[in-house]
């Protein structure tokens, strides 16, 4: 099954299952996101809106985007505010979308091979000065076989992913002219015994 099909049938359970991934990056987008500037926020791969519902509370004006309608259909029910716009597109395509000072990513290139050409769309979408808040299931919770999954009618789902390590962001953000202001890893219970959960970046043009 392909991605964009399986996260329309994830769509109805991806809030209530038990998640620690989708949890833990709540926290860290909020906590990473205190000093940006949200005068104008794209928001890819939003899903059921997760992080819509409170970016849209700091934003001026926010376009929400994903490929998966049904999943966008539960964040639209849970937003009702003229600021905010919702846009079905596949984000390996090209963008086309007006400029933006905040562009933020969470728990989606997991899902895309080539992130060379999502770099070069973020950085020709963002003005100078914005920034690119990235967040991702860390690649070595990738490699003790943590992957996105889920259950639809008594079959297990698993869906396709691919490693991207630290180095390859770190490659791709120079490539695009992209600065790192902030690498942080996310651990479980806040233990760093553990392998990280999730890593996050802010870069900025
Ligand atoms: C794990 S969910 C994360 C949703 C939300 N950002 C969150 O943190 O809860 C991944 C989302 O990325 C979207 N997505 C994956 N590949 C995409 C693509 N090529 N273009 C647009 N959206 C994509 C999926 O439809 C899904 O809604």
């Amino acid at each position: 099954m392909n991605t964009q099909d399986a996260y329309n049938r994830w769509a109805e359970s991806y809030d209530t299952i038990i998640n620690k991934t989708r949890d833990l990056e709540q926290a860290a987008a909020k906590n990473s996101l205190v000093n940006t500037d949200f005068s104008k926020v794209i928001e890819i791969g939003c899903g059921t809106g997760k992080n819509t519902v409170w970016i849209a509370e700091k934003a001026s004006a926010l376009l929400a985007v994903d490929f998966s309608e049904e999943m966008m259909n539960i964040a639209r029910q849970k937003i009702n505010s003229t600021h905010v716009r919702f846009r079905q597109a596949d984000i390996t395509k090209a963008w086309n979308l007006d400029k933006a000072t905040l562009i933020t990513c969470s728990l989606v290139v997991e899902h895309i091979d080539n992130i060379d050409f999502i770099f070069e769309q973020v950085s020709t979408t963002l003005e100078n000065g914005g920034c690119f808040y990235l967040c991702e299931l860390h690649p070595y919770k990738q490699l003790q076989a943590s992957r996105a999954r889920f259950e639809y009618e008594g079959q297990l789902i698993q869906l396709e992913y691919f490693v991207h390590h630290i180095s390859d962001f770190f490659a791709a953000a120079r490539k695009n002219d992209l600065q790192c202001l902030q690498l942080r890893e996310w651990f479980d219970d806040n233990d760093r015994n553990t392998v990280p959960r999730l890593v996050s970046f802010l870069f900025q043009k």
